[in-house]
């Protein structure tokens, strides 16, 4: 496959996601309203309910096959991610480049025990996931370019939002990015923060690999990207000021979450924070309606529970202060309701660990 076939092949399938997240979910949403105005109760307020206006449609059916199988070309279709990159693995490899593993930037670990959760599902319909394949980042960094159409237009990027906002009102000597993926979510944290150190940890050794990589050739000398689990590290107690995550939270099973949460408290320094951006605040049945639609049909098994969790008792009850979950605007201006376009439901979950513990 040339290089223009992929090229346009992929454009095509952005412009087709871009009519999915505009045309044809704007035409559900007003088609669910329409019922809803017409029902004898009103709008009604359950998922059920909002399935049993919409699941026989053939509009509905139609936006949820665009779904789940744009998704599908995207990654493994003729001119998919995967096939591309198949054809040329050595010269994207060599592109990686050589990584010092002189644990300054780098730490693999091949003997991690992979989750079963994590090895089980192809997640976003990734053949193999993000870790199973030495060209896993480089394609998930590739798919991540797309994954919300209506973003890079608008201005500001997503993870340095986040940024702003975790790093508001504190000085950070020592920053953990649980989950740090390709390293996207890290990249303005030490960017920012020369002096600081920062680090990144992830199950995925591809993705880590592309991490480091980048971070290399920016000579970034203030980070380090690790193979680990981010419920169970390595870190002494009380380490760092900041504990990080970005879409990371519904990818755990709500046993492992519960893991992730308490491994942050005990890394986090009395008075530090934990800072996560994920999908959590829906306003209302439709909404949680397709977001559960879109968890299923991008093999995101976790979205659901994550949703219907109470975050902020379970971050109480292990003892977190300050417990503050908000709506979060991926760009200024756009939010969940912007332009009547489907959004996901981004959301800040932030606590801190008390200054002295039990305080
Ligand atoms: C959607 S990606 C987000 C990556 C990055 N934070 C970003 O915003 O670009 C979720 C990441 O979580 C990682 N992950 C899932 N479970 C994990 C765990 N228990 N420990 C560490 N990383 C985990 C995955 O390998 C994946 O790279």
């Amino acid at each position: 496959m040339d290089d223009r076939s992929f090229t346009a092949a992929q454009d095509f399938l952005l412009s087709a996601k871009t009519f999915w997240t505009t045309t044809l979910y704007g035409a559900v949403r007003d088609s669910y309203s329409e019922k809803a105005n017409h029902s004898q109760d009103g709008a009604s307020d359950s998922v059920e309910a909002v399935a049993e206006a919409l699941e026989d449609t053939t509009l509905y059916q139609f936006y949820a096959w665009l779904e789940r199988h744009l998704q599908r070309m995207k990654y493994a279709g003729r001119y998919g991610l995967v096939p591309y990159h198949e054809e040329r693995r050595r010269e994207m490899l060599e592109a990686l480049g050589h990584v010092d593993t002189d644990d300054r930037f780098l730490e693999l670990n091949e003997n991690l025990d992979l989750p079963a959760y994590y090895t089980g599902v192809d997640i976003h319909q990734h053949p193999g996931g993000v870790w199973s394949d030495a060209l896993a980042g480089v394609i998930y960094e590739r798919g991540a370019r797309t994954t919300t159409p209506l973003l890079d237009a608008a201005g500001k990027d997503v993870h340095e939002r986040f940024t702003d906002l975790a790093l508001a009102g504190g000085s950070h000597s020592n920053v953990l990015d649980m989950g740090c993926g390709f390293g996207k979510s890290t990249q303005p944290f030490f960017r920012r923060l020369p002096d600081s150190r920062i680090e990144g940890v992830d199950l995925a050794a591809p993705c880590i690999k592309l991490a480091a990589s980048l971070a290399q050739k920016a000579q970034s000398k203030n980070v380090r990207f690790r193979q680990m689990n981010a419920c169970n590290t390595d870190y002494a107690n009380e380490s760092f000021d900041l504990v990080t995550s970005t879409m990371v939270l519904h990818e755990l099973p709500p046993k492992t979450l519960d893991e992730f949460f308490d491994e942050a408290f005990r890394v986090l320094s009395p008075g530090g924070r934990m800072v996560n951006l994920d999908f959590y605040c829906l306003p209302d049945a439709f909404r949680r309606f397709i977001h559960y639609g879109h968890a299923r049909r991008n093999n995101e098994s976790y979205m659901g529970p994550l949703a219907e969790m109470d975050i902020s008792k379970l971050l109480t009850s292990k003892g977190f202060v300050d417990v503050e979950i908000l709506p979060f605007k991926e760009t200024e201006g756009v939010d969940i309701d912007a332009n009547g376009s489907w959004r996901f439901p981004w959301t800040v979950i932030a606590a801190r660990k008390p200054e002295r513990c039990g305080s």
